[in-house]
């Protein structure tokens, strides 16, 4: 009586676990079902060309790094949302949270061989145990592009003019985005002119003023090691406006020269007509610790989203990760917030369509024919789909409006004769005869 007792309350209290259908994918991650994969690959297929476009050369490294890579210079947020793990060996390794590390350690490996200024682009996936929430997740792609050994304000300007073409090509214009320009180089510079020694420390309080209210941000601050003055000095730092406005805070040789430099990226990029891109933004600080130089952040213009890309010049990491000193300058921009501005905007295209050329009917319902025309189709380079079982022609036909297929072509209609089809264009409904190869011509192969 106690086992049956004891088996009915089991059964009770803890009933089966749900088939494997009740596992969700783990939060900030997605699943990339064809309909989203084919919008991810517009967006790759259109950064890799403005990429190509630009003189980047492509690269990759691997998805897990030793720990060590990141958590060798401390005092970075990212440094705390890593996925740790130990491998079989017990070393620790972290999963890449980005991808500049990475690029330096593989810079660092080159040595005195890399051909500089070396131009380099890759589409890193990354992890990140951040909040998640719209605009960021655990698991997002970054485009990078960087150089790598050009010390002058050509890399940032190679670098906006890229941005500026890439998000151009998406079809958005300068009434959707803006790149907001400020440099750690001027703070950094300011902050001795104030004798305050705690730079990173001042950069993550300003890096936070934005969301912090005003009282909150006197108390970021004063944390870091800022008095009333100082205080007071950086807010109405903050508060300029343009670059007329900030020359007279740059008092000393330092200052006045990163001002300069900064000046001086601002009047080349006027002159070579990415201007209405570009807007003076000291708020722009940047949370992580290795920039020394200018920094920037693209944001839509109603600024009601989180940043589409940031990045900047960071003149000390290879060194920092025991190699030559090598100057970088670089930017990431992230898969997840441009796809939900373009999808605001309208700019993403149809989600399936024109994956496929031709798709192959038959009436008999005859797949090995099938087969053996799309088979012809391809070898002209036709993308080409056929039903893989028995199936009435309406069903065929469902089929091809689902794939958007650009033409239907019955294989075993009764007019086809001397290696012509019966083809129908499924935007116009028109019917006519078409050999393959005419097909190939109409479809533009
Ligand atoms: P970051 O500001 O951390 O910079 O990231 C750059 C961009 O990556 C962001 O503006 C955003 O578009 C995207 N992003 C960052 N975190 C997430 C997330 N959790 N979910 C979705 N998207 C995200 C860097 O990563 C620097 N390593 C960039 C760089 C390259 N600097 C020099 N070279």
């Amino acid at each position: 009586v106690q086992s049956l007792f004891l088996f009915l309350a089991h059964i009770v209290f803890f009933p089966k676990k749900g088939p494997i259908l009740s596992i969700k994918t783990p939060k900030g991650t997605r699943d990339f079902f064809p309909d989203y994969q084919v919008i991810q690959d517009y967006i790759f297929d259109k950064w890799k060309e403005a990429c190509l476009l630009s003189g980047y050369q492509g690269y990759e490294g691997p998805m897990f790094e030793h720990l060590e890579l990141y958590t060798g210079k401390s005092g970075d947020e990212i440094v705390d949302q890593l996925y740790t793990l130990q491998d079989k060996k017990g070393r620790d390794l972290a999963l890449r949270p980005e991808m500049t590390p990475t690029l330096a350690r593989m810079i660092n490996q080159k040595g005195p061989s890399l051909k500089k200024p070396a131009k380099w682009f890759s589409i890193p996936r990354l992890f990140r145990y951040e909040k998640a929430q719209k605009g960021r997740l655990r698991e997002f792609f970054q485009l990078n592009l960087d150089i790598m050994g050009c010390e002058g304000i050509e890399g940032e300007v190679d670098l906006l003019l890229a941005i500026t073409r890439m998000l151009k090509s998406f079809g958005l214009t300068q009434a959707d985005f803006q790149i907001g320009i400020s440099s750690r180089s001027i703070l950094s510079a300011l902050l001795k002119q104030r004798n305050v020694d705690n730079d990173a420390g001042v950069y993550a309080a300003l890096d936070k003023k934005a969301k912090s209210s005003p009282e909150a941000f006197a108390k970021l601050l004063s944390e870091a090691g800022l008095n009333e003055e100082d205080q007071s000095f950086f807010a109405d730092f903050m508060n300029v406006k343009n670059l007329t406005e900030l020359k007279p805070f740059c008092q000393t040789e330092e200052a006045t020269a990163a001002f300069d430099e900064l000046n001086s990226l601002f009047e080349t990029l006027n002159k070579l007509g990415a201007g209405e891109y570009i807007a003076l933004d000291l708020h722009v600080v940047r949370g992580l610790a290795y920039y020394t130089g200018v920094v920037f952040e693209v944001f839509d213009k109603a600024k009601s989203m989180r940043a589409i890309a940031g990045g900047g010049r960071y003149d000390n990491l290879t060194k920092v990760l025991g190699g030559q000193a090598v100057t970088g300058v670089g930017f990431g921009m992230g898969d997840v917030v441009l796809r939900d501005l373009l999808e605001e905007k309208g700019l993403l295209p149809e989600s399936l369509a024109s994956q496929t050329d031709v798709f192959v009917a038959t009436f008999n319902s005859d797949t090995l024919l099938a087969f053996e025309v799309s088979e012809n189709l391809r070898d002209l380079g036709l993308k080409s789909q056929h039903s893989l079982k028995s199936q009435k022609i309406k069903k065929q036909l469902d089929l091809s409006n689902y794939f958007g297929a650009k033409y239907v072509l019955f294989a075993d209609a009764e007019a086809n004769t001397d290696g012509k089809f019966e083809v129908k264009n499924l935007k116009t409904g028109e019917q006519n005869m078409f050999s393959l190869n005419e097909l190939a011509e109409a479809c533009d192969v």
